[in-house]
């Protein structure tokens, strides 16, 4: 357990005024985190339960988002389920198989907000490294950013649904996790952990109705993409678990799948 306590971070601060700020903080509310899965801690925020992670690169606030600072001079950064379908994921319970030595292939990583949370979890103790595809110029401008103060992102500006072209760059992984909104997800996802995941590695996918078929019912939708996944040529998941991501992300799904074995 680690007594925390809540403050804003304002980038121009000068490190002087941010540690004392945090010090008065500290003295007016203390607050108590708990850690509750690799690299992801739990605590309470204006009553409300909040996640956290270690902040990899202290002093650093990727999108405005609030942090703490514990005792031992530790800061934290709170995790809005409402902008990161990882996020919600966690904030939801599901026990998400990201570890700090984990090798990770993040398909779709914007400009990096959910990206430099997986960041944090992997420097959070162990020596992970996180491959981050985008294909759109200008996100992966602030994505490349973000990797020059994180050295364990490796940016990769390239199209997800081609894993041929970026195979020269990927190691082997224990972890894909999927965020692309596009109309073949799981396709995308087969494809990718046939040249990447390592078997019995897992994948996390973030399924969103609307990319595929507006007009259809989002559940027919996910029961689809869920075939494509047990029954693709490339690639053989067991689906072990899928979550609604409401209130946080309307007609999203949250599955988690692990891979068995090639088949050819
Ligand atoms: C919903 S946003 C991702 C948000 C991000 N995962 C986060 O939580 O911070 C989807 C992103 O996927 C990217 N994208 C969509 N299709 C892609 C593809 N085929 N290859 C690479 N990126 C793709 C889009 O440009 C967009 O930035």
């Amino acid at each position: 357990m680690t007594k925390a306590t809540e403050t804003n971070k304002v980038n121009k601060e000068t490190e002087a005024n941010k540690v004392n700020k945090a010090t008065e903080a500290t003295e007016k509310t203390g607050s108590l985190l708990t850690q509750y899965s690799s690299g992801v801690y739990e605590g309470r925020a204006k009553g409300k339960f909040q996640i956290y992670t270690k902040n990899a690169a202290p002093g650093i606030s990727v999108y405005g988002e609030k942090t703490l600072i514990t005792d031992d001079g530790t800061e934290y950064r709170s995790w809005d389920p409402k902008r990161s379908k990882l996020g919600a994921l966690y904030q939801k319970r599901l026990p998400v198989p990201l570890r700090s030595d984990s090798r990770v292939l993040y398909l779709g990583a914007a400009s990096g907000t959910t990206v430099s949370y997986v960041s944090d979890i992997l420097a959070d103790g162990g020596n992970g490294v996180v491959y981050a595809v985008e294909f759109s110029e200008k996100p992966m401008r602030s994505l490349v950013m973000l990797a020059e103060k994180r050295s364990n992102i490796i940016p990769i500006f390239s199209d997800a649904s081609r894993p041929e072209l970026y195979f020269p760059i990927v190691e082997p992984v224990d972890v894909i996790f999927q965020d692309v909104a596009q109309a073949n997800q799981a396709e995308i996802a087969c494809r990718n952990a046939a040249y990447f995941l390592k078997d019995g590695g897992y994948l996390i996918l973030s399924l969103k109705a609307r990319s595929i078929d507006v007009a259809k019912n989002p559940k027919k939708i996910f029961g689809e993409e869920i075939k494509i996944l047990e029954k693709s040529d490339d690639v053989s998941f067991k689906v072990l678990r899928t979550v609604d991501l409401a209130p946080f992300h309307a007609d999203h799904m949250g599955v988690i799948a692990v891979k068995n074995s090639k088949k050819q």
